[in-house]
């Protein structure tokens, strides 16, 4: 199966109207041929919504739909060419896994002499070989979402649209199948766009994420973008753990944290209400071979909670300001353990020093630095 046809989306001024709800809010997006774009954004923002715009389940109220150089905002779902993954898999459970594979292509009127080929190669791209002739009700729900998979893939689809396909996983099952969905994706090169409200998930799998809330896109861009230069604090609380605390603007590179002078290696906005994104494991406890000119907070120790490989102290600054920080267990543990109570002053790279506008606040944009 290597000779998918790639191909890339454009979502182009898209909304979709329930009634009073504005399910989507004038959305435009460009997918790149072959990328793994994720949806991600809270209960009700719109996810999928806009992945039904892209598979042909829900018809804008206005703007239009490309895939390719294709518009197919009026075409039915099974003419786009898209493979599928439902939440929920989908799966018949009075087939075999084999005549489920195979349906697409029963749909699709493809050769029957073609089929058997076909799921082969479906199943054993999912690692899945030998399994046609199981009862799906004899698979573990990791196999059954690789099932899933297999019929998403069989008819070689230009686009695979996923919706938290994952979600009803075990955590290590979970984890397990992200890493496979990556590698699949690196092999297949099929275009992707994959919803889930998980944002470690979205952060793992994707090349680009894009932000929505409610039913507006806040913001897309590679993980790392969106992790260090969040558009503002909506994005910047959705994305890693992060604690955001208001400053004010000192000048063009440092804001004030209570009686704290922060620099930021980033220029810092001229909005009136800025916050700081302080992610819990960017701030480090100060061991003194930090270099000059990184920020140093004096605080006290509240709790100090172990989960697991890591190690959580819960922080609190001179003004009494409530921060925390999360270290790997075993880098601390060449270290004193702080006991609670104990003074301690805690470290935060210029780099890492993230200064994002409230959310919602209206400003004009072009007076944002
Ligand atoms: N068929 C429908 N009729 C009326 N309102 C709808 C319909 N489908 C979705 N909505 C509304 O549109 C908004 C977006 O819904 P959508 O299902 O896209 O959210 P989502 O981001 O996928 O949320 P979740 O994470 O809960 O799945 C919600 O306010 C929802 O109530
Ligand atoms: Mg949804």
């Amino acid at each position: 199966m290597s000779e998918y046809e790639n191909v890339g989306v454009s979502i182009r001024s898209v909304s979709k109207r329930y009634g009073n709800t504005l399910a989507l809010d004038d959305i435009t997006l460009d997918i790149e041929p072959g990328e793994f774009v994720s949806l991600l954004g809270p209960s009700g923002s719109g996810k999928t919504t806009l992945l039904g715009a892209l598979g042909g389940f829900v018809m804008p109220s206005s703007g239009s739909v490309w895939i390719g150089d294709q518009d197919v905002t009026y075409m039915p779902p099974h003419k786009r060419n898209i493979g599928v993954v439902f939440q929920s898999y989908a799966l018949f459970p009075h087939m075999t896994v084999g005549e489920n594979v195979a349906f697409p292509l029963r749909a699709r009127r493809l050769p029957k002499s073609t089929w058997p080929e076909r799921v082969r190669q479906a199943l054993a791209m999912v690692e899945l070989e030998g399994y046609q002739d199981r009862g799906i009700s004899q698979l573990s729900g990791g196999q059954r979402q690789r099932v899933a998979l297999a019929r998403a893939m069989v008819f070689e689809p230009r686009l695979i649209l996923m919706d938290e396909p994952l979600s009803a996983l075990d955590k290590q099952l979970r984890e397990t199948m992200q890493i496979e969905l990556r590698q699949l994706h690196r092999k297949l090169g099929a275009t992707i766009v994959y919803v889930t409200h998980d944002q470690r998930e979205a952060l793992t799998m994707s090349d680009r994420v894009a932000i929505l809330k409610d039913g507006k896109l806040v913001q897309i861009g590679a993980p790392e973008t969106l992790h260090n230069d969040p558009k503002d604090s909506f994005v910047a609380s959705f994305i890693g753990d992060s604690t955001l605390l208001p400053v004010t603007r000192v000048d063009a590179h440092s804001v004030k944290l209570g009686k704290f002078t922060l620099h930021s290696a980033r220029p810092v906005s001229t909005h009136p209400e800025l916050l700081l994104a302080v992610q819990t494991e960017k701030l480090l406890i100060d061991d003194e071979r930090h270099e000059a000119g990184v920020n140093r907070l004096n605080c006290r120790v509240r709790e100090v909670v172990y989960q697991g490989d890591s190690l959580r102290l819960f922080l609190e600054l001179e003004d009494g300001t409530h921060i925390s920080l999360r270290q790997p267990s075993h880098h601390l543990g060449q270290q004193k353990i702080p006991p609670i109570g104990e003074s301690l002053t805690v470290v935060l790279h210029p780099e890492d020093t993230i200064i994002v506008p409230r959310a919602g606040c209206q400003y004009p944009a072009a007076n944002v630095a």
